[in-house]
This record gives structure tokens, sequence and C-alpha cells, in this order.
């Protein structure tokens, strides 16, 4: 399994309310697509919820726990949004050729305070088996303790990135930059602490740490990470067929 996340800040303004960018999905969609015709297959895409998730949840108070009906509904509303996004970015793959199916993680996963607790990875591995491209996303998922809770698209990630042997993340940023604005070409569990200083605080606009809760999720996995800008998906492509790019490298050592 080869894992490539589509992150919420390029396919959606995270400014807006469930505001998608049309013109992003669709040419991320074909740099993928030319990978996947070029025979760069077994790949899971996990794209995130940008406007469609975060805004949502902050509106909704729904990020420490989902247990009366008004939150119930709110956890529907927000999910529902997830899956509005998830029918565009699927949409956009189907018309580059590529056979994407959208499997909303509010079906296969459960959690447990906030992370993974159960997560029906045979269904994707049956998918992946048969040809398909199984599209996850950032998803509002049930949770044993507290009724529901967020899943970012970034912990999905982190989760199957156990079994994976390449791990891309498209977000809007050349990769991890330092104060400066240049690229930190790799980050390890021993740099971590140094480069955290230039790690900004997203505010409201993620509601899952942005690039911090990022690269906690990569730092633990044995397999390296690329966190690469989706703005320009030619180095998307690239390093979906083992090419060199512009990329911050995260890796536990
Ligand atoms: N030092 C840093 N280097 C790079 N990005 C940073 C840094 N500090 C904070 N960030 C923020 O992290 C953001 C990327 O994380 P974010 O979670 O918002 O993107 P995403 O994963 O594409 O979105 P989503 O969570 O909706 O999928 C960047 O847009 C930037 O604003
Ligand atoms: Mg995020």
């Amino acid at each position: 399994m080869k894992l490539l996340k589509l992150g919420g800040s390029i396919i959606t303004n995270k400014a807006g309310w469930k505001e998608a960018n049309l013109k992003n999905i669709e040419n991320l969609a074909k740099s993928v697509a030319k990978a996947w015709k070029n025979s760069s297959r077994d790949w899971v895409i996990v794209h995130g919820a940008g406007s469609f998730g975060h805004p949502l949840v902050v509106k909704y108070k729904i990020n420490d726990g989902v247990k009366n009906t008004a939150q119930k509904l709110s956890f529907a509303l927000t999910h529902d949004a997830c899956m509005e996004l998830s029918v565009l970015v699927c949409s956009a793959l189907n018309a580059e050729g590529v056979p994407a199916i959208s499997i909303p993680p509010a079906m296969i996963i459960t959690s447990k305070n906030k992370r993974i607790h159960s997560f029906n990875v045979e269904l994707i591995d049956n998918y992946l088996k048969s040809g398909y491209v199984p599209l996850l996303f950032g998803d509002m998922v049930p949770d044993l303790e507290l009724g529901g809770s967020v899943c970012s698209g970034d912990q999905v990630i982190s989760y199957l990135g156990k079994s994976a042997e390449q791990i891309i993340l498209a977000t809007n940023v050349d990769g991890v930059l330092d104060d400066s604005g240049k690229v930190i070409p790799m980050v390890t569990q021993s740099n971590f602490n140094e480069i955290s200083k230039h790690l900004k605080d997203s505010g409201k606009k993620d509601v899952t740490g942005a690039m911090a809760g990022k690269l906690k999720e990569l730092l633990e996995l044995e397999t390296p990470s690329y966190i690469v800008n989706g703005l320009t998906p030619e180095r998307v492509e690239a390093l979906m067929l083992g090419r060199e790019a512009l990329c911050t490298k995260v890796a536990k050592k």
C-alpha cells in the first residue's frame, strides 16, 4: 500500500465555509492520473476536510464530545459536508480515468478518545487488490468514549502508514518552513524540538494541529514520509514516480 494525502488547504479555501477549490482539485487529479497511468499503482488516497470540516467542528463545538441530540445533528451535518467534498475529489479522479472509490471513515473507523481504535483495513486492501483506488478523508467518526470525534486525514495516514511502502502528503506550502520561509529538508525525532520553534499555531482554522499535528502523526512511522506543495502538482507526480522534488522528508531518525 502507498499513501497520498491531498491536504484540505489545497482542495478547499480553508478560510471559507464549505468552499471547494475545483481548479486545484482538477490539477491534482490530472497529476495523480499521470503517475497512476505511468504504472505507479497501489495508492490509497486520503484527502483533508479543509473548510468542509474544521470551521463546522469549531462552530458546532463538537471537538470534545458528541453527546446530546443537538451535537449528534452537528456530527451528521459535518460528516455530510466531508462526504460532499469527497464526491468532488472522487469525481475529478474518475474524470481523469482513475477508478477512485470514496470510502467514508465514519463507516469503517471507530475511535476511542480521539484516537483510532478499530479500522476495517481489510475492506481497503480488497479494493486495492481488485485494482481500485480507495479514497478516504478526514471525517467525524463514532468514538467509544466521546460519542463521536474528529478523525483527521493525517491520523488516517498515520494509522495506515504502519504498513505503507511510500507516504506523500501534499499541502499548501513547499514543506516544513523555517522562520525565513526556507524549506527544512529533513525532520526527525532528534531535530523535532529544534524545528518546533518554527511551527506556528493555526488558530482555529485547523482543529487537528496543522503542521505540528501532522509531524507528530508522521514521526512515529518506520516508513519515511514527504511533505510537498500540492499547488505544484508536478512535484506530487514526481514523488509518486519515485523521482526527486522540493519537499521535506519526515523520518523517525
Ligand atoms: N513552520 C511551518 N512550515 C510550514 N507550514 C506551517 C508551519 N507552521 C505552521 N504551518 C501551517 O500549516 C499549514 C498546513 O497544515 P494544514 O493542516 O492547515 O494543511 P492540510 O493538511 O493541507 O489541511 P487539512 O488538515 O484540512 O487536510 C500551512 O498552511 C501553514 O499555515
Ligand atoms: Mg490539518
